[in-house]
């Protein structure tokens, strides 16, 4: 059967563990190597990846592209708008014609329905890589940031301070499946989805709702920001006020353990979800993390291709 990876549940939580740990080792295999060079065994000799961004991405681009190369394949990097997608060709059809010409597809898109759709339609692997619904890639590599600065999972407390988004649930999932907890510091009205809450509950993980950013940080493995503002969410004055107690800044990371480490899947915005002292502080990982995104993408498209 096809691999799609559109929620970190596609996969659960062994082979989530296993992605962690083919990362660490791949990553460890060519520490000194130039990034463009294929690993040894090239697992994914001759394999095309498409990529369509219905959204803008750094990371997420750039990443997949080093990914793909790493792992001996090359990829083909579209923005929909410049594609016949953009013009109005059903998402169906481009499942269809894109599975007879390339291996895998990523795409970054808004309405989550429409990933399940070219999934639905695609006889080759599709992968999130966002939607508004979720941002699983993203995950894989805060977990991997994590584990290799010796945080271990299980039982593991980590605050999210802000808006409620696609990062927030994706982390929400990965607590049910890798049995950790989450204390989520928001005002309300920017809940994460209460589906994600209720399935990571119901795999027995602790997820909790503060609306006392103190409250929620306090004694924190993992302090977590992102972006107030969504792509495709207007900025609001309102929501900005709202949001500013939660703000990660020395203030909060005082609350937390004082080995507690600062995560944040970028692009930031410096004195709005978090002051410069934390994310350029000593307690950051943010360009572990970024970088992670690489060896996490390679996991995730092994795994599409069954060799995890
Ligand atoms: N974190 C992340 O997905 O970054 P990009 O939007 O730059 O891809
Ligand atoms: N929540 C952010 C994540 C960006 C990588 C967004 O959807 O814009």
């Amino acid at each position: 059967m096809t691999r799609h990876f559109l929620n970190l549940g596609d996969a659960g939580g062994d082979a989530l563990a296993a992605m962690i740990n083919d990362a660490i080792d791949r990553k460890d295999a060519r520490k000194t190597w130039p990034k463009g060079k294929a690993d040894t065994d090239a697992p994914l000799a001759d394999h095309v990846l498409a990529m369509i961004f219905e959204k803008s991405s750094t990371r997420t681009r750039v990443s997949f592209d080093i990914a793909i190369r790493q792992l001996g394949g090359t990829s083909i990097v579209m923005d929909s708008g410049s594609m016949q997608l953009g013009r109005g060709e059903t998402v169906a059809d481009t499942a269809r014609v894109l599975s007879r010409m390339c291996d895998a597809i990523m795409i970054r898109t808004d309405d989550h329905g429409k990933i399940e759709e070219l999934a639905a339609n695609a006889s080759v692997p599709v992968i999130n890589g966002l939607t508004d619904l979720s941002h699983p890639c993203q995950i894989v590599a805060d977990l991997l940031s994590l584990i290799e600065h010796g945080k271990a999972l299980p039982g593991l407390e980590v605050t999210w301070l802000g808006d409620g988004n696609n990062v927030l649930n994706s982390i929400v999932e990965a607590a049910g499946l890798m049995k950790f907890n989450v204390r989520i510091g928001c005002p309300d009205g920017y809940d994460p989805d209460q589906s994600f809450v209720a399935a990571a509950q119901a795999a027995g993980a602790r997820i909790s709702v503060h609306r006392d950013a103190l409250e929620a940080a306090s004694n924190a493995d993992v302090i977590v920001a992102d972006t107030w503002v969504s792509m495709g969410q207007a900025h609001a004055d309102a929501k900005m006020e709202a949001m500013m107690p939660f703000q990660v800044n020395d203030v909060i990371m005082g609350q937390a353990k004082t080995d507690a480490v600062f995560l944040h899947c970028l692009p930031a915005h410096r004195g709005e979800e978090v002051m410069p002292s934390v994310i350029d502080g000593p307690q950051s990982l943010v360009w572990d993390e970024a970088e992670n995104r690489i060896h996490a993408q390679k996991s995730i498209l092994r795994w599409a291709f069954g060799q995890i």
